[in-house]
């Protein structure tokens, strides 16, 4: 009898002194004393074997076995597993300073808007903003180009189907009628925003695009002050030397009207196939505000003059970062936007 009681004693010794040390060795344990074919199972079958007045201790010791095995398993397993889940992370530096940050670039157009736009309101230009859904009256009407006008024909225009009366707005000229309406002079404003002309997307012209209206109202305005406010533009944007030309040229509200060229240069190929072999570059629309539109919105025209320029912001876009196709400006492609930066 004592050699059963001695075999289980000794496996008794071994669970105790076992020191598995990681979750593998915890795992052998396991299936040695604790699983279907463990090692204590077969000295249950011993008992028959035993005196009768021997079993009970027997069965007792087998107990005892079978818990200690438990235990031991039981407060191992969550210390292993704790260890080797720190061990994972030992390698980290956790004083190592963070992956930097990837900053967002600012789109092309917006980078030019601002830069409009900041040169504007250091000239006192306040910034007026406006909605896209406009009425035909403030796009067209007030503007001096009533239905059946030819000019409308410069602007292909997109109707809202269901809303009799509503469009798209063709041009931001449609906010100096929302100021002129609504302010009284002295006006100085300018108007950046979003407008829509029903053309045939190519790599030179897009349904919609971006301009940035200047509208100045007040007694007195002459066409040299539109010119010097130009040239100060032009100055900001393309350097302290650019030069600037103005070319006769027709707009319905104003009288005169020009157009205004940019110095570009002639020097490389493709200066001179961007400027179509001249050198200079149109950027945009300008002139003296017509006295009907004056009138159109209710300010006199014996009392009050003014000027008024519109220009297009993909046009200097794409010339300020050499872009071949303005369509690359509204697919919002990550690989295209990344590239510029949002310094400005
Ligand atoms: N609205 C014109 C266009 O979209 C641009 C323009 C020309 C605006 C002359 C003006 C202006 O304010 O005076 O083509």
């Amino acid at each position: 009898m004592n050699e059963e009681f001695n075999k289980a004693e000794e496996i008794l010794d071994q669970i105790k002194s076992a020191e598995p040390t990681n979750v593998e060795e915890l795992e052998n344990f396991r299936i040695k004393y604790l699983g279907s074919k463990n090692e204590i199972k077969p000295l249950f079958s011993k008992m028959g074997s035993l005196k009768p007045e021997d079993r009970k201790a027997y069965g007792q010791l087998l107990n005892k076995l079978k818990n200690t095995a438990e235990e031991r398993y039981n407060t191992l397993k969550p210390a292993l597993e704790q260890r080797e889940k720190q061990a994972e992370y030992r390698d980290i530096d956790l004083t190592a300073p963070p992956a930097p940050i990837k900053h967002g670039a600012r789109h092309p157009v917006d980078i030019v808007m601002n830069r409009v736009i900041s040169i504007f309101q250091k000239m006192g230009f306040l910034l007026a903003e406006d909605r896209e859904i406009e009425d035909d009256w403030h796009n067209f009407t007030a503007m001096n180009t009533p239905e059946d006008h030819p000019a409308r024909d410069m602007q292909d225009t997109y109707y809202l189907r269901d809303f009799e009366g509503l469009l798209l707005r063709t041009h931001t000229s449609s906010v100096q009628a929302r100021v002129m309406t609504s302010a009284k002079p002295p006006i100085r404003i300018i108007a950046p925003g979003r407008v829509y002309r029903n053309e045939t997307i190519s790599a030179r012209s897009h349904c919609q695009f971006h301009q940035v209206e200047g509208l100045y109202i007040d007694r007195d305005v002459s066409f040299a002050d539109l010119k010097q406010t130009l040239l100060h533009y032009a100055r900001e944007m393309y350097g302290p030397d650019a030069k600037i030309r103005l070319r006769p040229s027709y707009f319905p509200f104003t009288e005169p009207s020009a157009e205004v060229d940019v110095y570009w240069g002639l020097e490389s190929e493709t200066d001179k196939r961007i400027t179509k072999g001249t050198g200079w570059l149109e950027i945009m629309g300008c002139g003296m505000v017509d006295p009907q539109v004056l009138e159109n919105c209710g300010i006199d025209p014996s009392e009050y003059s003014g000027f008024a320029f519109g220009m297009g912001i993909e046009r200097q876009a794409l010339l300020q970062y050499r872009i071949e196709d303005i369509r690359w400006l509204f697919e919002n492609d990550i690989r295209f936007l990344k590239q510029f930066h949002p310094a400005i």
